[in-house]
């Protein structure tokens, strides 16, 4: 399953990586930092446990600053019902909220 989290931070990032052993999951932040870090594999936030599964799972993850991208994940994805997980107040066009 698809699923898209916003926000990385302690509640977004922790479901963006349990969810990401299992599916594909795109976590989408304001922050330009905080993504590059999770690009580079190293976790935005103070967490060993989310660091250690950056550094040790398998995990179908991928960050994006891009809110459009996720817009269009999610509409093209709707059909297929996409989960968008949303700890943050987002205003997605449409979406199905988990
Ligand atoms: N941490 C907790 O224990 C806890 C408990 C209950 C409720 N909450 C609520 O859950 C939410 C998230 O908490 P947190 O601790 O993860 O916060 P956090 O500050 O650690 O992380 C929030 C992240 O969301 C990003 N963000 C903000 N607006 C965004 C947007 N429009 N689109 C994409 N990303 C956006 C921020 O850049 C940041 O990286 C907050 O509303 C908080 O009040 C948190």
């Amino acid at each position: 399953m698809k699923i898209a989290v916003a926000g990385t931070g302690y509640v977004g990032l922790s479901l963006a990586v349990l969810l990401a052993q299992n599916h594909e999951v795109v976590a989408l932040d304001l922050i330009k930092e905080k993504v590059d870090f999770l690009r580079a594999g190293k976790s935005p936030i103070h967490d060993n446990e989310i660091q250690d599964f950056l550094d040790n799972k398998p995990l179908n993850l991928t960050a994006t600053l891009d809110k459009q991208f996720v817009n269009l994940l999610v509409e093209g994805a709707i059909k297929k019902d996409m989960p968008v997980l949303l700890p943050m107040r987002l205003k997605l066009k449409r979406f199905k909220v988990l």
